[in-house]
């Protein structure tokens, strides 16, 4: 396993945790489930402004955000289908990292160049002795990451593709966004941009 980056408390990075070609077989397999639940294009409660971010699920509930709000639910907002099974890599993964049992949750989320996420909490989840656990493909990004109070100190990280980025403890409801992606950085993603794959416990 490859070595455990502490950032700052609660927050741990490994470089390159999956090989490039674990990559490329996580994502084949990725690619695969979304046949089923497509990515599509949250929309902001309240405004209905369109995210930039591309998103889907697995796992037992799914994070969805729409004009009545941002919650969690078993199938996908669009087509009805059930979420699909997390894959098995990334359980394996979460049993490696997180001191939790298994998580409801992983959010699939696609940046195509320019897209972008706005500092925010992870906080509509019901248990948060889980830690937030994820997974970086593709282009590289900018993240940034601070503690718990929006006003707060923020520093930036450049995550690559194989990345394992988890905050918990007394991060896990630290503030954490994504700058920019670095387009063309990476092959890895047909069509250029960066997944991510996010898992967490609901509760
Ligand atoms: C998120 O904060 O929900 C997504 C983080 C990421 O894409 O790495
Ligand atoms: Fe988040």
């Amino acid at each position: 396993m490859p070595v455990k980056l502490q950032i700052a408390p609660g927050v741990f990075l490994w470089r390159e945790y999956f090989s490039p070609s674990e990559q490329k077989s996580l994502l084949e397999e990725v690619f695969r489930k979304l046949e089923d639940v497509p990515l599509y294009r949250p929309v902001m409660p309240g405004t209905g402004k369109a995210f930039s971010v591309e998103e889907s699920n697995f796992g037992a509930l799914g994070w969805v955000a729409d004009r009545a709000g941002y919650r969690y639910q078993p199938d996908h907002p669009v087509n009805g289908a059930p979420w699909p099974p997390i894959p098995d890599t990334l359980l394996a993964l979460w049993s490696e990292v997180a001191d939790a049992p298994p998580p409801h949750c992983c959010l699939v989320n696609l940046y195509r160049a320019g897209a972008r996420m706005g500092l925010h909490q992870d906080r509509d989840e019901k248990d948060v002795s889980a830690p937030v656990v994820g997974v970086s493909l593709g282009d590289e990004e900018l993240f940034r990451i601070g503690g718990t109070s929006r006003k707060g100190a923020t520093r930036s990280l450049v995550l690559k593709s194989g990345d394992v980025l988890l905050f918990g403890g007394e991060a896990r409801l630290a503030y954490h966004g994504i700058d920019r992606i670095r387009a063309g950085t990476s092959r890895l993603v047909p069509g250029g941009g960066r997944l991510s794959l996010t898992l967490r416990r609901v509760g």
